[in-house]
């Protein structure tokens, strides 16, 4: 399948089955904003919830806060947000399409890495096992031309970006002959800084509205709230707060369906560390980040590292967490050393004081931080990709089936009475009641049996068990796995103890510590 095309069926499989749908999509739908239908807020709730608890329940010395959205206008010009947070944007005149211009020259990139690639597994192919990688690399001269035009490109790209200069980025993008995809040309407009933030006001305007943000991000809900909750918590460093919430940036590129969106979900968590203790707990950070990734079964090679280029005003060090999407490796967590930034910032813009009184040196300081920044969207698209299959049955028919991690899976067991008479829906209603305080259940009695099984494939249901005649004698029902598609008959008193262990979430995140 090719991507795009993989992609696609993807979206419309989310919109189909009440996963994701198009924002006020009877008024045509809104730029980038997504609603979540009956599967997709279980599943979404289901993330929240694996984040929570690997956060607060696995580490005593993290703890949770709920913020508010609207917070002091000044807090964004402490956090060096209403100055600095802006994307770099440039226009193709023919197409009058807008791109991100860091973008377009990242793209360039992975390209030419593909490129490369691409001849390197031709010469393979070509010399069995008495190929050298390493001399292949240092020889063939179309490599040595792609890598050296490559690593001149990057080098002026991540110069252009630390120094912020536009005009070089736009001449990157022109000497690398990047053309628009839409139009094919290279008539590009200058590169400008574009503001990420929304604005609204807040009071009445007869009174002198105050112009305030939407948060471009959860973490600041944090910082200002450190000294608070160390306080009533009683919190010794190193401790950790961590925040589920809504952020909102207008993207310039919103496309990539809830890849990129205005107005999207992010779970934070910063850690107050002892200045000169902040790299340690770096790696530490990325290693805990990429095991609770790794732990959801979705396949080890789909995650990566991807150290910055560019480090944010605020950061030391940082590191993204990337996915394979249907559309390439992308950014699906951040962790970064924020320094003592921040705090000092709002020691600054607030006059009070954000410091911490460490009883073991016996000395007060400003605390480091280290910041883990995830997207739930993005980990629900990488779930869904990454866990939607295609596949061929024995009797020539095919299923469509998400392989969701058990504990995640929106519908955990789909109680399907063989037959619509003789007593069995009674039963199965029977069995619902008994499950259905701690176990999602959906109960099906329409069709063959054989497409309700497909329709609890089609949303991921782990388990589903069939009522027959025989259950009316002997108290049994069958099992069948959604993976496997195996059978096996089980008492119905043993029903909830088997599933409740399958679908626990003690299952990942006892992964995350093995
Ligand atoms: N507090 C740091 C921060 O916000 P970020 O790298 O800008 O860092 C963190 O964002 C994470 O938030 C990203 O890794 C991504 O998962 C998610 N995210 C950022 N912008 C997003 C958008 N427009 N749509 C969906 N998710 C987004």
């Amino acid at each position: 399948m090719a991507q795009e095309d993989g992609f696609k069926k993807i979206v419309s499989h989310c919109k189909e089955y009440g996963f994701v749908f198009p924002s006020s999509e009877v008024y045509d739908g809104l730029g980038a904003v997504y609603d979540y239908g009956p599967h997709g807020v279980e599943l979404k709730n289901n993330i929240k919830k694996y984040w929570w608890e690997s956060m607060t329940l696995l580490h005593e010395n993290v703890v949770g806060i709920d913020s508010a959205i609207f917070m002091h206008p000044a807090i964004w010009k402490a956090s060096g947000h209403v100055d600095a947070f802006n994307d770099p944007l440039i226009d193709n005149k023919d197409s009058k399409k807008r791109y991100r211009a860091d973008i377009l020259v990242e793209e360039y990139l992975a390209k030419t890495d593909e490129k490369i690639e691409k001849e390197i597994e031709k010469a393979a192919k070509r010399f069995g096992n008495a190929f050298d990688e390493t001399q292949f690399r240092a020889t063939n001269p179309r490599v040595l031309e792609q890598q050296a035009k490559r690593d001149v490109t990057h080098a002026r790209f991540t110069k252009a970006l630390n120094e912020s200069n536009l005009e070089e980025l736009r001449q990157i993008i022109m000497d690398a002959e990047i053309v628009c995809p839409v139009s094919g040309t290279r008539n590009w407009t200058e590169v400008r800084q574009f503001n990420l933030m929304f604005s609204t006001e807040m009071g009445s305007t007869a009174d002198g509205a105050t112009k305030i943000y939407l948060r471009p991000e959860t973490a600041q809900g944090i910082f200002v709230n450190f000294l608070n909750v160390q306080k009533t918590g009683r919190m010794k460093i190193p401790f950790g707060i961590a925040q589920i919430g809504k952020a909102f940036r207008n993207e310039i590129v919103a496309r990539q369906f809830i890849f990129r969106m205005r107005e999207f979900e992010q779970m934070e968590m910063q850690f107050f560390v002892r200045p000169g203790e902040e790299m340690e707990w770096f790696t530490q950070w990325k290693t805990t980040r990429l095991a609770w990734h790794k732990a959801m079964g979705l396949g080890d090679a789909k995650y990566r590292y991807h150290d910055h280029d560019k480090l944010a005003h605020y950061a030391n060090a940082a590191t993204d967490i990337e996915f394979e999407m249907p559309f390439g490796f992308k950014e699906i967590e951040g962790i970064h050393s924020r320094t003592d930034f921040d705090l000092r910032q709002h020691e600054k813009y607030s006059g009070k004081k954000m410091q911490y009184f460490d009883p073991e040196v016996g000395q007060s300081y400003t605390p480091y931080v280290i910041e883990t920044s995830i997207g739930v969207d993005r980990v629900f698209l990488s779930l869904i990709s990454g866990s939607y299959a295609e596949e061929s049955l024995e009797n020539g028919e095919t299923r469509v089936v998400l392989k969701l991690p058990a504990a995640l899976a929106p519908v955990k067991l789909a109680i399907l009475p063989l037959v619509k008479k003789d007593g069995l829906p009674e039963k199965a209603e029977e069995i619902m009641d008994m499950l259905r305080f701690d176990l999602r259940c959906q109960y099906d009695e329409k069709d063959s049996i054989g497409k309700r099984y497909r329709r609890q494939d089609a949303i991921g249901t782990p388990y589903c068990i069939t009522i027959d005649h025989e259950t009316l004698n002997d108290n049994q029902v069958t099992i069948r796995f959604r993976d496997t598609m195996e059978q096996e008959r089980v008492p119905i008193g043993k029903l909830h103890g088997i599933i409740a262990e399958k679908v626990s979430l003690k299952n990942l995140l006892k992964k995350i510590n093995s």
